[in-house]
Protein backbone atom coordinates (compact mmCIF):
# COMPACT_ATOMS: atom_id res chain seq x y z
CA UNK A 1 0.00 0.00 0.00
CA UNK A 2 1.48 3.55 -0.96
CA UNK A 3 2.45 5.72 2.15
CA UNK A 4 2.64 9.26 1.65
CA UNK A 5 6.36 8.89 2.40
CA UNK A 6 7.09 7.16 -1.01
CA UNK A 7 5.42 10.41 -2.84
CA UNK A 8 8.31 11.98 -2.21
CA UNK A 9 7.10 14.80 -0.87
CA UNK A 10 9.07 17.32 1.46
CA UNK A 11 9.30 16.20 4.85
CA UNK A 12 7.52 19.66 6.23
CA UNK A 13 4.80 18.24 4.37
CA UNK A 14 4.62 15.03 5.65
CA UNK A 15 5.14 15.90 8.82
CA UNK A 16 2.21 18.16 8.12
CA UNK A 17 0.11 15.47 7.17
CA UNK A 18 0.90 13.18 10.11
CA UNK A 19 -0.11 16.28 12.41
CA UNK A 20 -3.90 16.83 10.78
CA UNK A 21 -4.12 12.49 11.12
CA UNK A 22 -3.62 11.63 7.84
CA UNK A 23 -1.46 8.78 7.27
CA UNK A 24 -2.13 6.77 4.13
CA UNK A 25 -3.20 8.88 0.93
CA UNK A 26 -6.82 8.16 -0.60
CA UNK A 27 -6.63 6.26 -4.25
CA UNK A 28 -6.78 10.09 -6.03
CA UNK A 29 -3.96 11.02 -3.97
CA UNK A 30 -1.84 7.69 -4.55
CA UNK A 31 -2.37 7.96 -8.13
CA UNK A 32 -2.40 11.61 -8.93
CA UNK A 33 0.39 12.94 -7.05
CA UNK A 34 3.07 11.17 -8.58
CA UNK A 35 2.26 12.42 -12.22
CA UNK A 36 1.66 15.85 -11.05
CA UNK A 37 5.30 15.70 -8.76
CA UNK A 38 6.76 15.22 -12.23
CA UNK A 39 4.99 18.57 -14.23
CA UNK A 40 2.54 16.41 -15.77
CA UNK A 41 -0.78 18.06 -16.79
CA UNK A 42 -3.88 16.29 -15.19
CA UNK A 43 -7.34 15.20 -15.23
CA UNK A 44 -8.32 13.89 -11.57
CA UNK A 45 -11.74 11.85 -11.43
CA UNK A 46 -12.91 10.48 -8.12
CA UNK A 47 -15.75 10.47 -5.86
CA UNK A 48 -16.97 13.00 -3.95
CA UNK A 49 -15.05 13.28 -0.13
CA UNK A 50 -12.31 11.12 -1.27
CA UNK A 51 -9.65 14.05 -0.95
CA UNK A 52 -8.98 15.74 -4.33
CA UNK A 53 -8.20 18.49 -2.68
CA UNK A 54 -4.84 17.49 -1.42
CA UNK A 55 -4.25 15.74 -4.73
CA UNK A 56 -3.85 18.87 -6.12
CA UNK A 57 -2.63 20.96 -3.06
CA UNK A 58 0.22 18.35 -1.77
CA UNK A 59 2.12 19.07 -4.96
CA UNK A 60 1.78 22.69 -5.47
CA UNK A 61 2.81 23.27 -1.94
CA UNK A 62 5.52 20.68 -2.49
CA UNK A 63 6.51 22.61 -5.82
CA UNK A 64 6.37 25.97 -3.96
CA UNK A 65 8.57 25.27 -0.91
CA UNK A 66 11.83 27.31 -0.67
CA UNK A 67 11.29 29.31 -4.04
CA UNK A 68 11.62 32.48 -2.42
CA UNK A 69 9.49 35.67 -1.51
CA UNK A 70 7.16 35.87 -4.57
CA UNK A 71 7.10 39.08 -6.99
CA UNK A 72 5.15 41.70 -5.85
CA UNK A 73 1.48 41.89 -7.18
CA UNK A 74 1.86 38.51 -8.31
CA UNK A 75 0.89 34.42 -7.73
CA UNK A 76 2.81 31.21 -8.25
CA UNK A 77 -0.09 28.97 -8.25
CA UNK A 78 -4.13 29.92 -9.21
CA UNK A 79 -6.70 27.05 -7.90
CA UNK A 80 -10.37 28.66 -9.49
CA UNK A 81 -13.14 27.39 -7.56
CA UNK A 82 -16.88 27.84 -8.18
CA UNK A 83 -18.06 29.26 -4.97
CA UNK A 84 -16.89 31.46 -2.00
CA UNK A 85 -17.06 28.89 0.13
CA UNK A 86 -15.48 26.57 -1.45
CA UNK A 87 -12.65 29.32 -2.30
CA UNK A 88 -12.11 29.66 1.67
CA UNK A 89 -12.31 26.35 2.34
CA UNK A 90 -9.45 25.27 -0.31
CA UNK A 91 -7.53 27.80 0.96
CA UNK A 92 -7.78 26.40 4.64
CA UNK A 93 -7.22 23.05 3.72
CA UNK A 94 -3.50 24.09 2.34
CA UNK A 95 -3.28 26.82 4.92
CA UNK A 96 -2.96 23.98 7.30
CA UNK A 97 -0.58 22.24 5.69
CA UNK A 98 1.90 25.08 4.95
CA UNK A 99 1.28 25.99 9.04
CA UNK A 100 4.73 27.09 9.87
CA UNK A 101 6.15 28.01 6.61
CA UNK A 102 6.71 30.56 4.08
CA UNK A 103 4.16 29.49 1.66
CA UNK A 104 1.56 32.03 1.39
CA UNK A 105 -1.75 31.52 0.53
CA UNK A 106 -4.18 34.18 -0.20
CA UNK A 107 -7.80 34.16 -1.19
CA UNK A 108 -9.95 36.51 -3.45
CA UNK A 109 -13.91 36.27 -3.61
CA UNK A 110 -16.78 38.58 -4.76
CA UNK A 111 -18.80 39.91 -1.62
CA UNK A 112 -15.83 40.80 0.18
CA UNK A 113 -13.81 44.32 0.12
CA UNK A 114 -11.86 44.84 -2.79
CA UNK A 115 -9.84 47.13 -1.40
CA UNK A 116 -8.20 44.43 1.28
CA UNK A 117 -7.93 42.18 -1.41
CA UNK A 118 -5.73 44.70 -3.72
CA UNK A 119 -3.78 45.80 -0.51
CA UNK A 120 -2.48 42.27 0.20
CA UNK A 121 -1.87 41.30 -2.99
CA UNK A 122 0.28 44.24 -3.32
CA UNK A 123 2.71 41.64 -1.63
CA UNK A 124 2.66 38.72 -3.87
CA UNK A 125 1.19 35.20 -2.92
CA UNK A 126 2.71 31.48 -3.45
CA UNK A 127 -1.05 30.13 -4.02
CA UNK A 128 -4.12 32.55 -4.97
CA UNK A 129 -7.42 30.88 -4.62
CA UNK A 130 -10.14 32.85 -6.18
CA UNK A 131 -13.44 32.73 -8.06
CA UNK A 132 -14.12 33.54 -11.29
CA UNK A 133 -15.89 37.16 -11.27
CA UNK A 134 -13.19 38.58 -8.63
CA UNK A 135 -10.36 37.45 -10.56
CA UNK A 136 -11.49 39.16 -13.66
CA UNK A 137 -12.64 42.12 -11.74
CA UNK A 138 -9.00 42.11 -9.84
CA UNK A 139 -7.10 41.47 -13.41
CA UNK A 140 -8.71 44.59 -15.05
CA UNK A 141 -7.86 47.08 -12.08
CA UNK A 142 -4.24 45.84 -12.66
CA UNK A 143 -4.17 44.40 -8.76
CA UNK A 144 -2.82 41.31 -9.65
CA UNK A 145 -0.75 39.75 -12.27
CA UNK A 146 -0.91 35.73 -13.40
CA UNK A 147 2.45 35.65 -15.77
CA UNK A 148 4.16 34.15 -13.00
CA UNK A 149 1.57 31.48 -12.36
CA UNK A 150 3.43 27.98 -12.63
CA UNK A 151 0.16 25.83 -12.01
CA UNK A 152 -3.02 26.21 -12.52
CA UNK A 153 -6.57 24.15 -11.03
CA UNK A 154 -9.46 23.57 -12.24
CA UNK A 155 -11.31 22.68 -8.86
CA UNK A 156 -15.30 21.33 -9.37
CA UNK A 157 -14.01 21.08 -13.60
CA UNK A 158 -16.98 20.36 -15.20
CA UNK A 159 -18.73 23.30 -13.35
CA UNK A 160 -16.00 25.64 -14.23
CA UNK A 161 -16.00 24.87 -17.97
CA UNK A 162 -19.82 24.99 -18.45
CA UNK A 163 -21.35 27.88 -19.73
CA UNK A 164 -21.96 29.98 -17.28
CA UNK A 165 -18.41 29.87 -16.15
CA UNK A 166 -16.62 29.42 -19.63
CA UNK A 167 -16.09 33.04 -20.57
CA UNK A 168 -14.61 33.56 -17.13
CA UNK A 169 -12.30 31.18 -17.31
CA UNK A 170 -11.42 32.22 -21.15
CA UNK A 171 -10.52 35.83 -20.08
CA UNK A 172 -8.65 34.76 -17.41
CA UNK A 173 -6.74 32.10 -19.59
CA UNK A 174 -5.40 35.02 -21.77
CA UNK A 175 -3.67 36.24 -18.62
CA UNK A 176 -1.89 32.90 -18.38
CA UNK A 177 1.59 31.99 -19.67
CA UNK A 178 1.47 29.29 -22.09
CA UNK A 179 4.34 27.62 -19.91
CA UNK A 180 2.26 26.06 -16.81
CA UNK A 181 1.22 22.85 -15.49
CA UNK A 182 -2.58 22.62 -15.17
CA UNK A 183 -4.48 20.30 -13.73
CA UNK A 184 -8.60 19.76 -13.66
CA UNK A 185 -10.50 17.83 -10.65
CA UNK A 186 -13.97 16.73 -9.99
CA UNK A 187 -16.15 13.92 -8.98
CA UNK A 188 -18.23 14.27 -12.27
CA UNK A 189 -17.03 14.87 -15.66
CA UNK A 190 -19.72 14.85 -18.51
CA UNK A 191 -18.50 13.19 -22.02
CA UNK A 192 -18.59 16.73 -23.58
CA UNK A 193 -16.94 18.83 -21.01
CA UNK A 194 -13.53 16.26 -21.57
CA UNK A 195 -13.73 17.56 -24.58
CA UNK A 196 -13.36 21.51 -23.70
CA UNK A 197 -11.02 20.23 -20.91
CA UNK A 198 -8.59 19.21 -23.23
CA UNK A 199 -8.17 22.82 -24.65
CA UNK A 200 -6.74 23.90 -21.19
CA UNK A 201 -4.80 20.45 -21.10
CA UNK A 202 -1.53 19.63 -22.48
CA UNK A 203 -0.84 15.94 -22.74
CA UNK A 204 -2.81 15.19 -19.88
CA UNK A 205 -2.21 12.46 -17.64
CA UNK A 206 -6.34 11.26 -17.01
CA UNK A 207 -6.48 9.56 -13.18
CA UNK A 208 -9.93 7.63 -13.03
CA UNK A 209 -10.81 5.87 -9.99
CA UNK A 210 -14.01 5.42 -10.22
CA UNK A 211 -16.66 5.83 -13.29
CA UNK A 212 -17.13 9.84 -13.26
CA UNK A 213 -20.51 10.11 -12.12
CA UNK A 214 -20.48 7.66 -9.68
CA UNK A 215 -21.72 8.58 -5.74
CA UNK A 216 -19.12 7.86 -2.84
CA UNK A 217 -19.82 4.49 -1.60
CA UNK A 218 -21.27 4.93 1.31
CA UNK A 219 -24.03 6.87 0.34
CA UNK A 220 -27.67 5.00 1.72
CA UNK A 221 -29.60 6.29 -1.11
CA UNK A 222 -33.36 6.45 -1.34
CA UNK A 223 -35.99 8.18 -2.83
CA UNK A 224 -39.64 9.28 -1.69
CA UNK A 225 -42.49 9.85 -3.90
CA UNK A 226 -44.73 13.00 -2.64
CA UNK A 227 -46.41 15.67 -4.34
CA UNK A 228 -44.93 19.40 -4.26
CA UNK A 229 -47.41 20.47 -1.38
CA UNK A 230 -47.00 17.52 1.01
CA UNK A 231 -42.94 17.49 0.49
CA UNK A 232 -42.73 20.09 3.78
CA UNK A 233 -44.74 17.30 6.57
CA UNK A 234 -42.69 14.85 4.89
CA UNK A 235 -39.17 16.31 5.35
CA UNK A 236 -40.67 17.59 9.17
CA UNK A 237 -40.83 13.60 9.84
CA UNK A 238 -37.46 12.99 8.70
CA UNK A 239 -35.66 15.72 10.51
CA UNK A 240 -37.92 14.94 13.68
CA UNK A 241 -36.50 11.33 13.61
CA UNK A 242 -32.59 12.23 13.89
CA UNK A 243 -32.93 15.62 15.63
CA UNK A 244 -29.17 15.51 16.75
CA UNK A 245 -27.62 14.63 13.00
CA UNK A 246 -26.82 17.54 10.77
CA UNK A 247 -29.46 17.70 7.69
CA UNK A 248 -28.54 19.43 4.42
CA UNK A 249 -31.47 20.25 2.11
CA UNK A 250 -31.26 21.35 -0.84
CA UNK A 251 -33.97 23.33 -2.57
CA UNK A 252 -34.31 24.76 -6.12
CA UNK A 253 -34.96 28.64 -5.85
CA UNK A 254 -33.63 31.47 -3.54
CA UNK A 255 -37.03 32.03 -2.57
CA UNK A 256 -37.87 28.82 -2.18
CA UNK A 257 -35.37 27.61 0.11
CA UNK A 258 -36.08 30.55 1.90
CA UNK A 259 -39.03 30.02 2.38
CA UNK A 260 -38.92 26.38 3.11
CA UNK A 261 -36.00 27.17 6.12
CA UNK A 262 -38.72 30.25 7.82
CA UNK A 263 -41.37 27.17 7.99
CA UNK A 264 -39.17 24.83 9.19
CA UNK A 265 -37.80 27.45 12.07
CA UNK A 266 -41.35 28.09 13.07
CA UNK A 267 -41.95 24.66 13.97
CA UNK A 268 -38.88 24.77 16.03
CA UNK A 269 -35.72 23.40 13.73
CA UNK A 270 -32.65 24.83 14.09
CA UNK A 271 -32.32 25.99 10.75
CA UNK A 272 -30.37 28.28 8.45
CA UNK A 273 -30.23 28.93 4.77
CA UNK A 274 -27.47 29.88 2.48
CA UNK A 275 -28.23 30.69 -1.19
CA UNK A 276 -27.32 34.35 -3.43
CA UNK A 277 -30.05 36.27 -1.42
CA UNK A 278 -27.98 35.93 1.35
CA UNK A 279 -24.90 38.63 2.23
CA UNK A 280 -21.37 36.98 2.68
CA UNK A 281 -21.12 37.66 6.17
CA UNK A 282 -24.60 36.05 6.49
CA UNK A 283 -23.63 33.05 4.57
CA UNK A 284 -19.93 32.97 6.33
CA UNK A 285 -21.54 32.83 9.94
CA UNK A 286 -24.29 30.46 8.83
CA UNK A 287 -22.07 27.59 7.26
CA UNK A 288 -19.80 28.21 10.37
CA UNK A 289 -22.44 27.39 12.68
CA UNK A 290 -23.67 24.60 10.73
CA UNK A 291 -20.07 23.45 10.56
CA UNK A 292 -19.88 22.47 13.87
CA UNK A 293 -23.33 21.61 14.40
CA UNK A 294 -24.88 24.87 16.15
CA UNK A 295 -27.62 24.80 13.47
CA UNK A 296 -28.65 20.95 12.81
CA UNK A 297 -30.14 21.37 9.45
CA UNK A 298 -29.47 23.73 6.68
CA UNK A 299 -31.64 25.07 3.73
CA UNK A 300 -29.38 25.38 0.65
CA UNK A 301 -29.81 26.10 -3.55
CA UNK A 302 -27.10 24.54 -5.67
CA UNK A 303 -24.79 27.08 -4.21
CA UNK A 304 -23.28 24.33 -1.09
CA UNK A 305 -23.38 21.32 -3.74
CA UNK A 306 -20.44 21.28 -4.60
CA UNK A 307 -16.86 20.61 -2.45
CA UNK A 308 -18.07 22.08 0.34
CA UNK A 309 -16.60 19.24 3.01
CA UNK A 310 -18.53 19.15 6.52
CA UNK A 311 -18.07 15.72 8.33
CA UNK A 312 -20.70 15.71 10.68
CA UNK A 313 -23.67 16.21 7.98
CA UNK A 314 -25.57 12.67 8.29
CA UNK A 315 -28.45 13.67 6.35
CA UNK A 316 -29.01 15.09 2.79
CA UNK A 317 -32.90 15.85 1.52
CA UNK A 318 -33.40 16.72 -1.98
CA UNK A 319 -36.20 18.41 -1.61
CA UNK A 320 -36.30 19.76 -4.97
CA UNK A 321 -34.38 17.59 -7.34
CA UNK A 322 -31.65 19.56 -9.22
CA UNK A 323 -32.72 19.86 -13.09
CA UNK A 324 -29.24 19.20 -13.93
CA UNK A 325 -28.28 15.41 -12.83
CA UNK A 326 -24.35 15.60 -12.17
CA UNK A 327 -25.58 17.91 -9.44
CA UNK A 328 -27.05 15.38 -7.63
CA UNK A 329 -24.10 13.65 -7.61
CA UNK A 330 -22.56 16.50 -5.66
CA UNK A 331 -25.22 17.50 -3.70
CA UNK A 332 -25.21 13.78 -1.85
CA UNK A 333 -22.20 14.08 -2.09
CA UNK A 334 -21.86 16.77 1.08
CA UNK A 335 -22.65 13.31 3.43
CA UNK A 336 -20.53 10.42 3.59
CA UNK A 337 -17.35 12.13 3.61
CA UNK A 338 -13.72 10.26 3.86
CA UNK A 339 -15.39 6.82 4.42
CA UNK A 340 -18.22 7.66 6.74
CA UNK A 341 -21.28 6.72 6.23
CA UNK A 342 -25.04 9.09 5.19
CA UNK A 343 -28.15 9.14 3.82
CA UNK A 344 -30.02 10.77 1.13
CA UNK A 345 -33.28 11.42 0.68
CA UNK A 346 -34.57 12.48 -2.89
CA UNK A 347 -38.30 14.13 -2.45
CA UNK A 348 -39.83 13.72 -6.07
CA UNK A 349 -43.15 15.03 -7.40
CA UNK A 350 -45.25 14.42 -10.25
CA UNK A 351 -43.67 17.02 -12.02
CA UNK A 352 -39.85 15.93 -11.48
CA UNK A 353 -40.19 12.13 -12.84
CA UNK A 354 -37.64 13.67 -15.42
CA UNK A 355 -35.47 14.65 -13.30
CA UNK A 356 -35.20 11.04 -11.46
CA UNK A 357 -34.73 9.17 -14.16
CA UNK A 358 -31.67 11.35 -15.83
CA UNK A 359 -30.36 10.69 -12.49
CA UNK A 360 -30.60 7.49 -12.39
CA UNK A 361 -29.07 7.06 -16.06
CA UNK A 362 -26.26 9.19 -15.08
CA UNK A 363 -25.49 7.12 -12.28
CA UNK A 364 -26.79 3.62 -13.94
CA UNK A 365 -28.95 2.75 -10.80
CA UNK A 366 -32.06 2.66 -9.83
CA UNK A 367 -32.92 4.32 -6.18
CA UNK A 368 -34.39 2.70 -3.96
CA UNK A 369 -38.03 3.93 -3.00
CA UNK A 370 -38.77 3.97 0.64
CA UNK A 371 -41.90 6.47 -0.08
CA UNK A 372 -45.12 6.97 -2.31
CA UNK A 373 -45.19 5.12 -5.30
CA UNK A 374 -43.58 6.66 -8.73
CA UNK A 375 -45.99 8.74 -10.80
CA UNK A 376 -47.58 7.38 -13.53
CA UNK A 377 -46.27 8.84 -16.85
CA UNK A 378 -49.47 11.16 -17.25
CA UNK A 379 -49.75 12.73 -14.23
CA UNK A 380 -45.73 13.53 -14.71
CA UNK A 381 -46.52 14.76 -17.96
CA UNK A 382 -50.06 16.76 -17.26
CA UNK A 383 -47.47 18.33 -14.28
CA UNK A 384 -44.74 19.27 -16.71
CA UNK A 385 -47.00 20.84 -19.07
CA UNK A 386 -49.20 22.84 -16.12
CA UNK A 387 -45.44 23.89 -14.83
CA UNK A 388 -43.79 24.77 -17.58
CA UNK A 389 -47.12 27.02 -19.05
CA UNK A 390 -47.02 28.80 -15.51
CA UNK A 391 -43.50 29.83 -15.99
CA UNK A 392 -43.68 30.97 -19.60
CA UNK A 393 -46.34 32.78 -18.31
CA UNK A 394 -45.09 34.49 -14.93
CA UNK A 395 -42.22 35.45 -16.61
CA UNK A 396 -43.39 36.43 -20.40
CA UNK A 397 -40.40 34.21 -21.52
CA UNK A 398 -40.76 32.21 -24.91
CA UNK A 399 -42.38 28.77 -24.70
CA UNK A 400 -39.91 26.38 -23.45
CA UNK A 401 -38.31 24.38 -26.11
CA UNK A 402 -37.47 27.91 -28.38
CA UNK A 403 -33.77 28.47 -29.08
CA UNK A 404 -31.81 29.85 -26.19
CA UNK A 405 -28.43 29.97 -26.92
CA UNK A 406 -25.61 28.88 -28.49
CA UNK A 407 -24.18 25.39 -27.94
CA UNK A 408 -21.78 25.10 -24.78
CA UNK A 409 -18.15 25.51 -26.22
CA UNK A 410 -16.76 22.32 -27.66
CA UNK A 411 -13.06 22.80 -27.97
CA UNK A 412 -11.09 20.88 -30.12
CA UNK A 413 -7.87 19.92 -29.54
CA UNK A 414 -6.16 21.87 -31.48
CA UNK A 415 -8.99 24.47 -32.39
CA UNK A 416 -9.73 27.46 -29.90
CA UNK A 417 -12.63 26.65 -28.00
CA UNK A 418 -16.26 27.27 -29.73
CA UNK A 419 -17.96 30.23 -28.47
CA UNK A 420 -20.56 29.23 -25.45
CA UNK A 421 -23.73 30.52 -27.09
CA UNK A 422 -23.93 34.07 -28.66
CA UNK A 423 -22.01 37.29 -26.74
CA UNK A 424 -25.09 39.00 -26.17
CA UNK A 425 -25.70 41.75 -23.88
CA UNK A 426 -22.26 42.08 -23.55
CA UNK A 427 -21.69 39.79 -20.87
CA UNK A 428 -20.72 36.69 -19.33
CA UNK A 429 -23.98 33.77 -19.92
CA UNK A 430 -23.83 33.12 -16.20
CA UNK A 431 -24.07 36.60 -15.98
CA UNK A 432 -26.68 37.68 -18.49
CA UNK A 433 -29.12 35.11 -16.70
CA UNK A 434 -31.41 37.10 -14.42
CA UNK A 435 -29.46 35.99 -11.60
CA UNK A 436 -31.70 34.04 -10.62
CA UNK A 437 -31.97 30.28 -10.11
CA UNK A 438 -34.78 28.69 -12.30
CA UNK A 439 -37.75 27.12 -10.36
CA UNK A 440 -39.00 23.90 -10.23
CA UNK A 441 -41.38 24.74 -13.52
CA UNK A 442 -38.62 25.53 -15.59
CA UNK A 443 -38.35 21.16 -16.46
CA UNK A 444 -34.87 20.10 -16.93
CA UNK A 445 -32.14 21.34 -18.21
CA UNK A 446 -31.08 19.40 -21.63
CA UNK A 447 -27.39 18.54 -21.66
CA UNK A 448 -25.25 20.05 -23.73
CA UNK A 449 -25.85 17.73 -26.84
CA UNK A 450 -29.27 18.72 -27.36
CA UNK A 451 -27.89 22.54 -27.87
CA UNK A 452 -29.14 24.54 -24.79
CA UNK A 453 -27.09 25.44 -22.43
CA UNK A 454 -26.53 23.41 -19.89
CA UNK A 455 -26.55 27.06 -17.05
CA UNK A 456 -28.47 25.71 -13.87
CA UNK A 457 -29.30 27.66 -11.37
CA UNK A 458 -26.20 27.20 -9.08
CA UNK A 459 -24.17 28.27 -11.81
CA UNK A 460 -26.92 31.32 -12.67
CA UNK A 461 -26.35 32.40 -9.02
CA UNK A 462 -22.67 31.72 -8.62
CA UNK A 463 -21.87 34.14 -11.51
CA UNK A 464 -24.44 36.54 -10.72
CA UNK A 465 -22.97 36.94 -7.20
CA UNK A 466 -19.75 37.38 -8.46
CA UNK A 467 -20.83 40.09 -10.78
CA UNK A 468 -17.99 42.57 -10.78
CA UNK A 469 -18.60 46.16 -10.39
CA UNK A 470 -18.18 47.68 -13.65
CA UNK A 471 -19.86 45.97 -16.67
CA UNK A 472 -17.35 44.33 -18.98
CA UNK A 473 -17.22 43.78 -22.80
CA UNK A 474 -17.27 40.33 -23.88
CA UNK A 475 -14.09 39.48 -26.39
CA UNK A 476 -13.73 37.50 -28.63
CA UNK A 477 -10.08 36.78 -28.44
CA UNK A 478 -9.45 33.35 -28.16
CA UNK A 479 -7.59 32.09 -24.75
CA UNK A 480 -4.56 31.12 -24.75
CA UNK A 481 -3.65 27.96 -26.05
CA UNK A 482 -0.51 26.23 -25.84
CA UNK A 483 0.83 23.78 -28.42
CA UNK A 484 -0.56 20.07 -27.85
CA UNK A 485 1.92 17.05 -28.29
N1 LIG B 1 -5.26 10.95 3.00
C1 LIG B 1 -6.29 11.26 3.77
N2 LIG B 1 -6.55 10.59 4.91
C2 LIG B 1 -7.61 10.93 5.68
N3 LIG B 1 -8.47 11.93 5.40
C3 LIG B 1 -8.27 12.62 4.28
C4 LIG B 1 -7.17 12.34 3.41
N4 LIG B 1 -7.21 13.20 2.38
C5 LIG B 1 -8.29 13.99 2.58
N5 LIG B 1 -8.91 13.65 3.72
C6 LIG B 1 -10.13 14.28 4.26
O1 LIG B 1 -11.22 13.85 3.45
C7 LIG B 1 -12.22 14.85 3.41
C8 LIG B 1 -12.68 15.07 1.98
O2 LIG B 1 -11.64 15.63 1.22
P1 LIG B 1 -11.91 16.65 0.01
O3 LIG B 1 -12.76 17.76 0.45
O4 LIG B 1 -10.59 16.97 -0.59
O5 LIG B 1 -12.76 15.71 -0.98
P2 LIG B 1 -13.09 15.92 -2.52
O6 LIG B 1 -12.66 14.68 -3.20
O7 LIG B 1 -12.53 17.19 -2.99
O8 LIG B 1 -14.68 15.95 -2.49
P3 LIG B 1 -15.71 16.82 -3.40
O9 LIG B 1 -15.84 16.07 -4.70
O10 LIG B 1 -16.98 16.81 -2.62
O11 LIG B 1 -15.12 18.16 -3.58
C9 LIG B 1 -11.61 16.08 4.06
O12 LIG B 1 -12.14 16.22 5.36
C10 LIG B 1 -10.14 15.78 4.11
O13 LIG B 1 -9.50 16.38 5.21
MG1 LIG C 1 -13.34 18.97 -3.62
Amino acid sequence: MTDFSMLGLNPALLAALARTGKDQPTPIQARGIPPLMEGRDLLGLAQTGTGKTLAFGLPILHRLAGQGKPVAKSARALILAPTRELVQQIAEALAQLAHGTPTAITTVVGGASINRQIEKLMRGTDVLVATPGRLIDLLERGSVSLAKVQMLVLDEADQMLDLGFIHALRKIARYLPEERQTMLFSATMPKDMAEIADSYLNRPVRVQVSPPGKAADKIEQAVHFVAQGDKANVLREYLTKHPDELALVFGRTKHGSEKLAKLLASWGFSVGSIHGNKSQGQRERTLAAFRVGETKVLVATDVAARGLDIPLVAHVYNYELPNVPENYIHRIGRTARAGREGRAVAFCAPAEMADLRAIEKLTGQAIEVIGGAPWAEHLAEAARTKARAATTQARGQRPAGAKQGGKPGGAKPGGRPAAAGKPGGGKPAGERSSGGSRGPSDGPAKPAKSGKPRVHPALAEAMAAERPNKPRRFSNKPPVRRSQG
